[in-house]
């Protein structure tokens, strides 16, 4: 299964900080944003990953990531020109992902909570057409809010509803079957001017063939998008980290874990950052890895 990791966008909401920095490479508590959507990937074990950014993020984004082989990945850069919605991922990205299965993951979203994996591993199994993972909000009027019958298969899909049918948000993170490139090929540009994911999820939904994977109670979804998220993101990791000694998203912990990479090539990227505490914790978890 491919990847593809969009990181465009203009982050308007984010102004003045987004001015000349990518939104996604913004600090959450201790790392840049990026590495929790691109940990959802390796998460999923999906390795060969197409990064989609603006043209002034490239050059940072590679000098932070590179081909990702320092992490077992294999990273690919495309440019968005400009920011014309989500579903261009998959013009863009059509010749990464064509034939295969893919994932997308939005490069402001930080997800986390126990059983990922297992989820994830189960989702990809089992979607046929599209899986979408659904999460509950207090505000359902911000979000694409999805109906599931008992099955769940997604029987509607409302766009920011004005009375909602369910609290269930649509996430950042989408699973699709290799029809997509020819869906998001047919997407027309909204009122906004915008290809949205939401009409290319809304075709899967009319064929039937759309999942809503609900991510539960005990689960922590936001996209990282305006000040106070971006905040109350890095008080999250930051509480996780103090009190439990876990790291949310590191990039190279999962690397090991996943044996992507060795335990001792994990040490070394500890080592790299042996100055931090992040990278103390990365050689941490090496050793642990390594045994007595
Ligand atoms: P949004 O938060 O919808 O858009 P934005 O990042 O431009 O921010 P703002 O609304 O504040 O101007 O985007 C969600 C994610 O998707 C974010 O990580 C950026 C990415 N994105 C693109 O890469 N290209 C696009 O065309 C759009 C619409 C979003």
């Amino acid at each position: 299964m491919k990847g593809i990791l969009l990181a465009g966008g203009t982050g308007s909401r984010l102004y003045p900080l987004t001015h000349c920095t990518s939104k996604q490479l913004l600090p959450v508590y201790d790392k840049p944003l990026i590495y929790y959507p691109l940990s959802v990937l390796m998460l999923a074990d999906i390795r060969d990953i197409l990064l989609v950014c603006a043209p002034d993020s490239l050059a940072p984004l590679q000098a932070l990531l590179g081909d990702g082989a320092h992490l077992g990945l294999n990273l690919s850069y495309a440019l968005q020109r400009e920011p014309r919605g989500i579903a261009e991922a998959y013009v863009i990205g059509a010749d990464h992902v064509r034939g295969q299965r893919s994932a997308l993951v939005l490069g402001d979203n930080v997800f986390h909570g126990s059983g990922f994996y297992d989820l994830l591993a189960r989702a990809r199994r089992e979607f046929t057409g599209c899986a979408l993972f659904g999460y509950p909000v207090s505000d359902p009027g911000r979000y694409a809010i999805g109906e599931v019958d008992g099955k769940g298969e997604l029987v509607s899909l409302e766009e920011k509803p004005l009375d909602p049918r369910s609290d269930n948000a649509v996430t950042g993170l989408y699973f699709y079957d290799q029809d997509v490139v020819d869906i998001a090929a047919e997407v027309e540009p909204s009122e906004r001017g915008e290809l949205e994911i939401t009409d290319v999820n809304r075709e899967y939904v009319r064929q039937g063939r759309a999942d809503l994977v609900q991510l539960g109670r005990g689960f922590m979804w936001l996209d990282a998008g305006t000040h106070d998220s971006l905040l109350e993101a890095g008080h999250y990791v930051e509480l996780l980290a103090n009190r439990q000694g876990v790291r949310v998203a590191c990039v190279e912990e999962i690397a090991a874990r996943m044996g992507f990479i060795s335990a001792a090539d994990c040490h070394e990227l500890g080592a790299r950052m042996s100055g931090s505490a992040y990278g103390s914790y990365v050689m941490d978890i090496a050793q642990d890895l390594t045994g007595p």
